[in-house]
């Protein structure tokens, strides 16, 4: 049975360097075994709906759960064909080989963390309103420092986390996906601090229609956050990697992954 829950090879595999993501490790099996065959989506909202749309057309089993953390899921939303099991959040967690949080970032305190230990969770959340230099709680500067996504795996301890499919709007992200090798293919950022989830996410992305460039590691999630060039780009690999770049001069982006999802 497919589990958001990671090995515990992938726990310890690569320690987190702002800027540099860590190199695709030989053994990392081939991108397309790396798609997930079941994902999970927190937050049935306008986002959460187009993933499963766009999930669902690769033919990957979608869990979707709404609202309440220990209502069941729920059918669809009114113009997607979400393929919709299960019973709970541990549930649809216990299932799905990763799980996208799709919900409002100021909801995910709400989340019950001990329920993510081990699961790969994508971060597709932006902090509306964005962050002020002016903040003065320590969350909204840590945001403003660091990205949501930081604080998301410090939340939900002992989650793998990886920020990704947060720079598009849900409407160009239903509608500009594109079969891998597809002229001027549109390209995600995803930054992280794990090969290995890299690698899945990656993947996963590629099913979904999208090329994907490594913006970094995890805390470099705010290259492509509200504020940043990179955010709403509609660009492919080349412009993506330079509107990433640009954010942080001092930090080239690391290509070696992008190497390794194109197969
Ligand atoms: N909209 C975009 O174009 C876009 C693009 C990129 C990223 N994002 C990000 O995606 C996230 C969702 O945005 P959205 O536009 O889809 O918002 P939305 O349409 O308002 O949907 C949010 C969904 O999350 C659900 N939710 C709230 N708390 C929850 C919980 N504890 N457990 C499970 N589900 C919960 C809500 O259910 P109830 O209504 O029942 O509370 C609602 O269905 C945000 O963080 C946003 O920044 C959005």
């Amino acid at each position: 049975m497919p589990t958001a829950r990671r090995s515990p090879e992938a726990h310890g595999q690569q320690s987190p360097v702002k800027g540099q993501p860590p190199a695709a490790a030989g053994s990392v099996a081939a991108p397309d075994t790396l798609v997930p065959r079941v994902i999970g989506i927190v937050g049935a909202g306008r986002m959460g709906s187009a993933l499963a749309s766009l999930a669902a057309g690769a033919s990957i089993r979608v869990l979707v759960t709404k609202s309440a953390t220990t209502a069941p899921p729920r059918e669809g939303s009114e113009n997607t064909s979400l393929l919709v099991e299960g019973a709970s959040l541990d549930d649809v967690i216990g299932r799905s080989e990763a799980v996208v949080l799709a919900l409002p970032y100021d909801r995910v305190e709400t989340l019950p963390a001990l329920a993510f230990r081990g699961a790969l969770v994508i971060d597709a959340m932006n902090a509306w309103p964005p962050p002020r230099k002016d903040n003065s709680t320590e969350s909204r500067s840590g945001l403003r420092e660091r990205g949501t996504s930081v604080s998301v795996e410090r939340f939900l301890r002992g989650a793998h986390v990886v920020k990704a499919l947060n720079h598009l709007s849900y409407r160009d992200l239903a509608t500009l996906s594109t079969p891998r090798g597809s002229p001027n293919r549109v390209a995600v950022p995803i930054a992280g601090d794990r090969t290995s989830d890299l690698l899945g996410v990656a993947a996963l992305i590629d099913s979904l229609g999208y090329d994907c460039v490594v913006a970094g590691a995890l805390e470099d999630g705010l290259r492509m956050e509200p504020g940043s060039e990179a955010f709403g780009l509609i660009a492919d690999k080349a412009r993506l990697r330079e509107a990433l770049s640009r954010r942080h001069t001092a930090e080239p982006l690391d290509s070696s992954l992008e190497g390794t999802v194109a197969a």
